[in-house]
């Protein structure tokens, strides 16, 4: 894979948002790179392998050399909050990989999936000063053409863009094509809010649909009964309806 080619390049010197692109063959990851680089303001870092690469919940994010994209992006002073982000990054990515594969949806909150195998991840990181939220780093990795039946922890959870595509897609076009969209949702939020939760709400899957539900160490059997403008999602138990802001599908 030669992630960092010249539409990498290119993405950089048009960027709006962003005034650097770092790329980097190994890292630990590209979230912690982000808080550990000082005095910039917006940036990306972008590697072709993390040794430690992070997952929510404290999981590993398992970051081999060649056939993913991991990037994150590093934002100063946010101008939207955390479930905004949420929101609008997995909407970018799931609208970009949408464009070779139809069946891609999201699992709330921002799991890009298919047939209920993970195709890429989202992690975002907030620092703070007291209340004051100072930056944003949001994560992504992208499984392009892994080979996941070799990995026995993943071969049923993990899927790549390549065995549903059946080909090689070029790793900055997607990361291009991704931070494109990212930055014209990020730069407009105001006027596109509205359409952006709805289009986030429209590619949420499991909708009506019996779900087993993790909230810290409990596991709730319902009903996923919808996803609200602020993110957050209702499930239905035997004993009640509940709205999380937290938690995971599993
Ligand atoms: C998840 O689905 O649990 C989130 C996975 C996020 C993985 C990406 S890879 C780039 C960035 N650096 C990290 O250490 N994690 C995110």
């Amino acid at each position: 894979m030669k992630p960092f080619s010249n539409i990498i390049e290119t993405a950089a010197n048009s960027s709006l948002l962003f005034n650097k692109i770092f790329y980097y063959k190994t890292i630990s990851s590209t979230n912690d790179k982000c808080f550990s680089t000082g005095g910039l303001k917006n940036f990306i870092v972008i590697a072709d392998k993390q040794t430690a690469g992070k997952g929510r919940f404290n999981k590993k994010w398992i970051s081999p050399a060649s056939g993913s994209l991991y990037f994150s992006a590093y934002i100063y002073r946010p101008v939207i909050d955390y479930n905004d982000a949420v929101m609008l990054t997995s909407l970018a990515v799931v609208q970009v990989l949408r464009r070779y594969n139809r069946e891609i949806r999201l699992k709330w909150p921002n799991d890009i999936i298919i047939k209920s195998k993970k195709v890429s991840g989202v992690l975002i990181e907030q620092s703070f000063e007291g209340i004051e939220p100072i930056s944003l780093v949001i994560g992504v990795g992208i499984n392009l053409f892994t080979d996941f039946s070799k990995i026995a922890s993943l071969k049923d959870k993990a899927l790549s863009l390549k065995d549903i595509t059946e080909k090689e897609i070029e790793a900055g076009i997607i990361f291009r094509d991704i931070v494109e969209l990212f930055e014209k949702y990020y730069i407009h939020f105001t006027k596109l809010k509205k359409k952006i939760i709805k289009d986030w709400k429209k590619c949420i899957s499991g909708i009506n649909k019996e779900v087993r539900f993790r909230m810290k160490d409990r596991i709730i059997k319902g009903r996923l009964i919808r996803v609200n403008n602020d993110g957050s999602v209702v499930i239905r138990s035997a004993k009640r309806e509940m709205t999380y802001h937290f938690g995971e599908i599993v």
